[in-house]
Parts: C-alpha cells; structure tokens; sequence
C-alpha cells in the first residue's frame, strides 16, 4: 500500500511547520557549492507543497530563512535572495493551480527591495485561494518575533489583567493561525534553531536525517504516520485521553 494511504484523514495536523536544513552539507558531501544545496532544495519545497495539499493539510510553514542567516557570507546571502525572488516568481502559477494561498512571517522590512516586492506581489495574487495556506519564515526568528509583540503591548497601554495567552498569540506574526501540531526538522540536527519557540509549546517533534534537498512528499507523508502513532496527553494520563 503506498504510504499516503495508510494515513488517516481524520487525525491529520491542521499545521505542519518545518525546517529545511542541510542543504550546504548535501553539496558539500556531492563536491558542489553550497548554493548548489539551496537552488537544489527548491524541488523538495515544491514537491513537499503539493504533497500537503495533496493529503489536506491545512497551513504548512517553511522555515526558509532565519534572522541568523543574515550572519552568512555575503555571497551566499545574496545568492538565497535571488533564488527566493526567481522562486517564488515561477512558482506563484503553482499556487494558483493548487489552490494555495501564500503568507509570510519575519521581518520582510529587511529582505531586499525586489525580494519583498515579489513576496509581496504573490501573497496579493493569491489571496482568495482556500485549500491550503503556505506560510514562508522569511528573516524569522522567534525572539524577534516575541521582542516585538511585547513592545507593541506595552504601545498599547494593555493592562495587566487584559494579557492572557489568547491576547499574547494575538500580537504575533502567526496571528489566527493555529499552532504547529507536527514541527520536522531535516538534516540531523536536534534543535530548534529559534524557530516558533511560543507556538510549538505543545507540538509533536520530528527528525530525519535526509537533507532537505532529498526530502520528498513521501518523507512528509511518513512524518504524518509517524504523528498519528503518537498519543498527545498535553499533561494528563493517557487514561484520560481514552476516556
Ligand atoms: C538550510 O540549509 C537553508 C538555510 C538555512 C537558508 P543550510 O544552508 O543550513 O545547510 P547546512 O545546514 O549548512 O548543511
Ligand atoms: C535554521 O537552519 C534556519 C533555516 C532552516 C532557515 P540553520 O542551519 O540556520 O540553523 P543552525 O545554525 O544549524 O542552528
Ligand atoms: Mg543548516
């Protein structure tokens, strides 16, 4: 049986949040540039698009690029912001053949003036598109993020006894979306690299060691099996949960 069906359409994760890494060692490990990682790792985005459409997923968030990353080599920053530029303009035809609609969250104010208009051209284009909602972490990071909800609630003048978590969630940049049940990391590594440190309070962690240019809507779709063998207690006993 493939592995898509043996997922269960009732007890899928509405959110799907993962980061892409390993692009620089797949290169390596092949005697390429690093670059060579990031333009190949373009097909797994795509492939891993359709393939959450595909099973219902219904929000998915690709962690494409931290605040940290500006830390980079010139050379290879400017090198990601042009392949997100030529992406995201080939791909927006994608979107709309597949119904998605497309967001981001970070501090675009500081990507590239060509980068953000085309970002911003796609999230406009497709808009009104419903059956998926693809969420771009583009010059993320969680501590900038929750930095700024904080300052914006003191703007405010919120009193005390108004913040509640509700209101707090309300501040971020991931604002009416619900939180990530199944975040993935490719590549090995074991950390979460400052990446929605608020909203996977509760999430369900998962490792591969492919490099995100070999992960596939296959690997996707075994994360979610993976998932759905786990029991969620969020603190109780798992009698409880049977009950
Ligand atoms: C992920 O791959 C892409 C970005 C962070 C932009 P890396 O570039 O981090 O690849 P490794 O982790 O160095 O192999
Ligand atoms: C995390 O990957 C950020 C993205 C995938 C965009 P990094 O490669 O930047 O993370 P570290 O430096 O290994 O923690
Ligand atoms: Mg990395």
């Amino acid at each position: 049986m493939s592995v898509i069906k043996k997922i269960d359409k009732e007890n899928l994760p509405l959110h799907i949040a993962i980061t892409m890494d390993g692009n620089g060692r797949w290169a390596k490990e092949k005697g390429k540039f690093r670059i060579f990682g990031h333009q190949s790792g373009v097909k797994a985005v795509k492939d891993t698009v359709e393939g959450a459409a595909e099973v219902g997923i219904k929000f998915l968030t690709l962690y494409a690029f931290s605040t940290e990353n500006w830390n980079r080599p010139e050379k290879e920053v400017n090198a990601l912001m042009s392949l997100l530029v030529s992406t995201i303009n080939k791909e927006t035809k994608t979107l709309m053949d597949n119904d998605i609609k497309l967001q981001s969250i970070g501090n675009i104010e500081k990507l590239p003036s060509k980068c953000r208009e085309e970002l911003e051209q796609a999230i406009e284009e497709t808009k009104n598109n419903s059956r998926m909602t693809l969420i771009l972490a583009l010059s993320y990071s969680s501590r900038w993020e929750i930095m700024n909800a904080i300052k914006q609630i003191v703007k405010n003048e919120i009193s005390e006894n108004e913040i509640t978590e509700e209101l707090f969630s309300q501040y971020l940049t991931t604002k009416g979306v619900p939180n990530p049940e199944l975040l993935i990391r490719t590549s090995g590594e074991l950390r979460i690299s400052n990446f929605l440190l608020w909203q996977i309070a509760y999430s369900e962690l998962y490792f591969t060691d492919k490099h995100w240019p070999e992960f596939r809507r296959e690997d996707l779709f075994e994360s979610i099996l993976d998932y759905q063998k786990r029991e969620r207690r969020f603190g109780k006993t798992t009698e409880q949960i049977k009950q």
